[in-house]
């Protein structure tokens, strides 16, 4: 089968006259984990919902392999919403089953892949439970299971991560990357930009509505790097802190961080006077934090304003 592509081609929406979304354009191939990030209000829902044709845009369009979205069938879709909520009535498994065979999948299959992901997230014996005898964070796995039960082609998930223990956030991380190896789009939204880092290869940061950065995360950061450097050795390094060249930025005796003064020195100068006086055990470029590194966007862009 051939690669899916989604497409966000110069996307507009306004509520009230109050642009929520503006010029939106992003590429996403199947097999690639793409983050919208962004500030409260930065617009990441809006997009979401656009994505899955729940609001139309003003202006622009979004296509799946070249096909408008409007003529895509429902079920080839998987939506965790912002806004979490469930029948508190429904039994779990009975709900799950209806969402599975809603989404054109028989009642055995939506039984089967149901039990099997109760299971995988620790829930199955809740299987006959109320979705309101739950707790917040379990409801929200059965959310989670009923947006990617019938395994979509697309699966869009707004703050996946919010409301879960950190156990729950590492076996839905397993679960994303065993679902993005099946070469599917797959789009988050997070605040958490440790999440956003660990499994994201593509983001989109907006803010106020507009994209402020886009791009592969690993050029990203390349692009964002600090010129700042690690140092370590089993002995001490202390001889660097005498170095003209160099500005530490923290000290541990044996281990140094440091930037160059200089940022078009070389680098390999520097190494081989470390090098005569003590072994190098780790020598490396830091590359900045993706939280670090949406603090200084979101920072820039605000000064721009003023
Ligand atoms: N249905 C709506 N009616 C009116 N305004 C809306 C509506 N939905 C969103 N907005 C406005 O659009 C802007 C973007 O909201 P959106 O929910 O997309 O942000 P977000 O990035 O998802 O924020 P958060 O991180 O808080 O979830 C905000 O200014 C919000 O007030
Ligand atoms: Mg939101």
């Amino acid at each position: 089968m051939a690669k899916n592509v989604l497409s966000v081609k110069g996307v507009y929406k306004s509520f009230f006259e109050k642009p929520a979304v503006e010029n939106l354009s992003f590429t996403v191939q199947g097999g690639e984990t793409f983050g919208l990030l962004g500030p409260n209000g930065a617009g990441k829902t809006t997009a979401m919902r656009m994505i899955m044709n729940i609001i139309v845009p003003d202006k622009g369009e979004i296509l799946l392999n070249d096909e408008p979205r409007k003529n895509l069938k429902a079920n080839r879709f998987g939506y965790l919403p912002e806004e979490r909520g469930l029948y508190p009535g429904a039994v779990v498994l009975e709900m799950l089953t209806y969402f599975g065979t809603l989404n054109n999948l028989s009642r055995r299959k939506a039984e089967v892949e149901a039990i099997r992901y109760l299971d995988r997230l620790g829930m199955v014996e809740y299987t006959d439970s109320r979705i309101n005898q739950l707790s917040k964070g379990m409801q929200q796995k059965i959310q989670f299971i009923a947006a990617f039960l019938h395994d979509p082609d697309i699966l869009i998930l707004d703050e996946p991560f919010t409301g879960l223990d950190p156990i729950n956030q590492i076996v839905l991380r397993e679960i994303l990357q065993e679902y993005k190896q099946k070469k599917r789009i797959l789009i988050i939204s997070t605040h958490q930009m440790e999440q956003a880092e660990n499994i994201c290869d593509h983001i989109c940061l907006l803010n106020q509505s507009r994209v402020i950065l886009d791009g592969k995360l690993s050029a990203i950061k390349k692009k964002n790097r600090e010129n700042a450097y690690i140092v370590e050795s089993d002995s001490s390094l202390e001889f660097i802190t005498s170095f003209s060249e160099i500005n530490i930025l923290e000290a541990g005796n044996t281990s140094y961080k440091f930037t160059l003064k200089d940022d078009k020195m070389a680098v390999t100068g520097l190494l081989k006077k470390i090098e005569a006086k003590a072994d190098i055990k780790k020598f490396e470029v830091v590359e900045p934090s993706l939280h670090d590194i949406f603090i200084k966007k979101i920072q820039e862009q605000s000064k721009d304003k003023e």
